[in-house]
């Protein structure tokens, strides 16, 4: 997983791209950022120039001077290793033996083993140890043969297999830039006098607001005013396919916060009223309640924070439509997708629409004739497009690597699904329908009150768990997907070990662990007349081991005994309750990863969009 940029432009219009390759690779480093490469033609001399080495892309940068250069054409890179060690050898743009074709490569070429082996036979040198590295070798091999570049890019797609969104430059045509999609995501940015190629739409947002979503089996190349695209052998038509996106730049941007996790903790309020609007005023909820109401048996599955999501809609179908719904973790789909068949459901979530345990998910029940749903961000992704249905979320772009406003998002619009199905079925009526999506609409008010309540109190906090390193998050009923969600997050970005428990499990082994001073956080969430007491015990078990108690509660737990410190989020419904336990937990999280002087946008190890099993 990995993010790919290229452009190329007219000297006259754009004098110099090297700007937009910079600038473009850094709003792809949630992507990936263990190393970075580019490779140019210079201004004057048409030279292959290539840089790349193991780092952030910063640093590269800097240690190169990348910026100091003058380009007419360019393709970057920004890695996360799935082949060979980061290092500078293994870091992309990878070339031919005679250094005239460099290769960017997002995605997995699974058959690189039998082709290398095949490559090496004919003489070819390899530097690397990725896989991506074939390609470029590949291309040198048809290009001797046939003399004409794009008829051996041609052949090169056709030997290898796997996940892959590649952008090529080739000394012998300078401005030109060659592409191909097939299950990685590629776009094509429009421009005057330029043309791009990028894994996402925020990295060319600040040259071009005019896409085209590359669909699988796509390839062509892009020269400054001209795309050409073929699939097949066939022509590919894009001028209908062009899309005028209308997200700010800003939006894509920090907006005045110190890092993207809490900008995009604070603008929830906003894109859940977004959300909102853009559930009320479509009918893609109504659309996809239809197919569940047809179905005999629903899935719902996601990875990380949206599976977690998934869990909340198994709570509220539960609760307005009395309809049993089965959730699983997307890698796991193996053993779901046994029991699929054309009267079953499959709900896929997933923000970027991209993730590949998902999407194999997706496929597997799809195989067998399910239909199936997506919850996505990301308009054209993968999963929405090979979805019978799709909801959108109208979070905006999502820049930090752990998922914050998309997950409410995903639970408000997983919220509608699971009401239009109660109301579908007549287990709610249609008045209580109505009120119930009418009170939905305070969902960003609760976050921002909840945000408001809680801020300061976190920042004490913080201050009191910096040296723990381990808490557990424990909840019942509604509180134990939310505490699942709070628990990833800690851990996510500030690397203290937190684990999330149904608070009434924790009896039967985790208490085990707790020693005075071991931090327990306990979501307080509705209703209260069920739930209060039960918590209490929970409270009184974890204090009598002299555990530090913290309770992250609706009104109503303010009084709960044997809490060190109570944050009180403000009087909130079952409905309304994650907008506003949620928060309180993203803000200990994120506060935690700053004191401990962690980056929480770019946690290490981690990928935004995982596209390798
Ligand atoms: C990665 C990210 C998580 C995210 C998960 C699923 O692991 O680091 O933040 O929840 O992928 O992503 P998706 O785009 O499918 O929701």
């Amino acid at each position: 997983m990995c993010g790919i940029v290229g452009v190329t432009a007219d000297p006259d219009q754009v004098p110099n791209v090297m700007p937009m390759l910079v600038q473009g690779l850094k709003r792809l480093e949630y992507r990936g950022y263990d190393s970075a490469g580019f490779a140019f033609i210079e201004c004057g001399s048409y030279n292959l120039k290539v840089f790349k080495n193991r780092g952030k892309i910063d640093e590269v940068v800097n240690q190169y001077m990348v910026s100091n250069y003058c380009a007419v054409a360019g393709i970057a890179h920004t890695r996360w290793a799935t082949h060979g060690e980061p290092n500078q050898v293994n870091a992309h743009p990878h070339l031919d033996c005679d250094s005239e074709i460099a290769v960017v490569h997002n995605g997995i070429i699974k058959n690189f083993a039998e082709l290398r082996e095949w490559l090496v036979e004919k003489g070819h040198q390899f530097r690397s140890d990725t896989d991506t590295e074939v390609v470029a070798h590949l291309l040198e091999h048809f290009n001797r043969e046939e003399n004409d570049f794009f008829t051996a890019f041609k052949k090169t797609l056709q030997m290898i297999e796997g996940a892959y969104a590649l952008a090529i430059i080739y000394r012998g045509e300078p401005s030109r830039i060659y592409f191909a999609r097939n299950v990685s995501p590629l776009l094509i940015g429009l421009g005057i006098g330029f043309n791009m190629l990028s894994s996402d739409i925020p990295s060319m947002l600040a040259y071009t607001r005019k896409f085209i979503v590359l669909n699988d089996g796509e390839y062509g190349y892009i020269e400054p005013y001209k795309v050409y695209i073929e699939r097949d052998g066939e022509l590919v038509e894009w001028r209908r396919r062009v899309t005028t996106i209308t997200w700010s730049l800003e939006d894509a941007e920090k907006g005045g916060y110190p890092h993207y996790m809490l900008k995009e903790i604070m603008e929830q309020p906003r894109v859940l009223y977004e959300t909102y609007t853009g559930l009320v005023s479509s009918n893609e909820v109504e659309k996809a309640a239809e197919l569940l109401l047809g179905a005999n048996k629903i899935f719902i599955t996601g990875a990380g924070t949206s599976y977690h999501a998934s869990l909340v809609f198994m709570y509220y179908s539960s609760l307005f439509a009395k309809e049993p719904v089965i959730p699983f973790i997307a890698s796991e789909y193996t053993t779901y997708s046994r029991l699929a068949d054309e009267n079953t459901a499959l709900i896929v979530v997933s923000q970027s629409g991209e993730t590949i345990d998902s999407l194999q998910a997706l496929r597997a029940f799809k195989n067998r004739g399910a239909k199936i749903i997506a919850i996505s961000n990301v308009i054209g992704s993968s999963i929405p497009r090979e979805s019978d249905r799709t909801i959108y979320t109208r979070a905006g772009p999502e820049i930090g690597v752990a998922a914050t406003k998309t997950f409410l998002t995903q639970v408000l619009a997983l919220t509608f699904l699971a009401l239009r199905l109660g109301v579908d079925k007549g287990i709610i009526t249609k008045s209580e329908y109505r009120e119930l999506i009418e009170r939905l609409k305070k969902a960003g008010e609760a976050a921002s009150i909840s945000i408001e309540k809680s801020s300061r109190i976190i920042e004490r906090l913080v201050m009191k768990l910096k040296e723990s390193r381990n808490m557990y998050i424990l909840g019942r009923e509604l509180g134990v997907p939310l505490a699942y969600e709070g628990a990833l997050k800690v851990k996510e970005v500030s690397y203290i070990h937190a684990e999330a428990y149904p608070a009434g499990e924790s009896k039967h082994g985790p208490i085990a662990l707790v020693e005075p001073g071991f931090p327990v956080v306990f979501l307080g969430t509705p209703p209260l007349e069920n739930l209060k007491e039960k918590l209490q015990g929970n409270v009184m078990e974890m204090k009598a081991r002299g555990a530090s108690t913290i309770i992250i509660g609706v009104k109503g737990y303010e009084d709960i005994r044997g809490a060190d410190i109570v944050i009180n989020t403000g009087e909130w419904s079952e409905l309304l309750a994650p907008y506003a336990i949620t928060p309180p937990l993203q803000l200990l999280a994120y506060r935690l990863a700053v004191i401990l002087g962690r980056d929480p946008d770019k946690p290490r190890n981690l990928a935004k969009t995982v596209t390798v099993e």
